[in-house]
């Protein structure tokens, strides 16, 4: 149970919307609390007039006759629709601005920074103009505008990291938009929050938000292909990875493998957590996958290969070096 709340208050995975981190939620947390007041006021307001009218109408023990009957007052009918019509024209004015604010022009868009595909059960990342592809890691700079093009591979996702505030549909066969101004260079977490599969619950993403000059660097580095394999041991699997076909699923840049139906596995090894967000990227982690993908995440498109341990080493090595 300690634990448990141990992970939850480490920042890494607090998913909180008491948190806005870009100017978008700033404005939308602000407009939810100008809600939060004028309900705050109104239940304020309703209670303490229901608990006068208790007490000061309450039945006494020498008058037992009903009180004295009163019909109509348009001094509080008047009051009635005007403070309600004021509060009403209030909010539709501030809610329009923010949508106004907040979401994308919808008639001239300039090239995303960022396209993200939703897939069962991971997040494809694409940096068009750099020419890099990952995965369930989004980096981005902090303090810098940044166009996403969210769409959909198969089913309908749904983009949500809360301390950024809004949500956004990845839609099949649609491409939406979102404008993001992240205010400082941190990790959030994120999750898919429309119901897509099996393994919905593990398809968390996290948005690394970094400074201009480690974004511009991170972006050349994920650019270069893949590294050579360094030991006899990875070059066994690098051979493996393209006898067992893996390169019909998978890219690994520089090499012959250019599937583009799973991850990206160009730079996989530099990425923190593999599997949409289940274990983090090391050797026996990969080994445990590659020998029983189905039990790992039921559903996912990984097939089991059955391979034998030594296949299972050198494919695990090769892809753990992957950096
Ligand atoms: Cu993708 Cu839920």
């Amino acid at each position: 149970m300690l634990t448990l709340l141990n992970i939850c208050l480490t920042r890494r995975l607090l998913q909180s919307m008491l948190n806005p981190s870009s100017e978008q939620a700033d404005r939308i947390a602000r407009l939810f609390n100008y809600f939060n007041v004028a309900a705050g006021g109104m239940v304020l307001l309703v209670s303490g007039l229901t608990l006068y009218i208790c007490i000061r109408f309450r039945s006494k023990k020498t008058t037992r006759h009903i009180p004295e009957q009163t019909k109509g007052n348009n001094k509080v009918e008047a009051l009635m629709i005007t403070v309600p019509g004021i509060l009403l024209a209030f909010f539709f004015y501030q809610t329009v601005s923010v949508m106004h604010s907040v979401a994308p022009e919808p008639d001239h868009f300039p090239p995303p920074d960022v396209i993200i595909t939703g897939h069962q059960f991971w997040w494809e990342v694409r940096y068009s103009a750099a020419g890099v592809t990952s995965a369930n890691e989004i980096h981005l700079p902090a303090g810098k505008r940044v166009l996403l093009e969210l769409k959909s591979a198969d089913v309908i996702h749904d983009w949500w990291v809360p301390a950024l505030r809004n949500k956004m549909d990845l839609i099949p066969g649609k491409i939406n938009h979102l404008w993001l101004n992240i205010n400082k260079a941190d990790t959030y977490a994120g999750v898919c929050s429309e119901f897509c599969g099996a393994q919905h619950a593990w398809m968390r993403m996290n948005v690394m938000a970094t400074d201009s000059t480690s974004y511009r660097h991170w972006l050349q580095e994920e650019a270069a292909t893949a590294l050579h394999p360094a030991d006899s041991l990875s070059a066994k699997g690098s051979v493996i990875f393209a006898a067992k076909t893996c390169g019909g699923c998978h890219n690994i840049s520089g090499t012959a493998s250019t599937g583009q139906v799973g991850p990206d596995l160009t730079h996989f090894a530099s990425r923190e957590k593999m599997l949409g967000g289940i274990m983090p990227v090391t050797e026996e982690n990969i080994y445990r996958w590659l020998s029983h993908p189905q039990e790992i995440k039921p559903g996912s498109k990984m097939p089991n290969f059955i391979f034998s341990n030594d296949t299972l080493k050198a494919l695990s090595h090769y892809l753990g070096q992957l950096k």
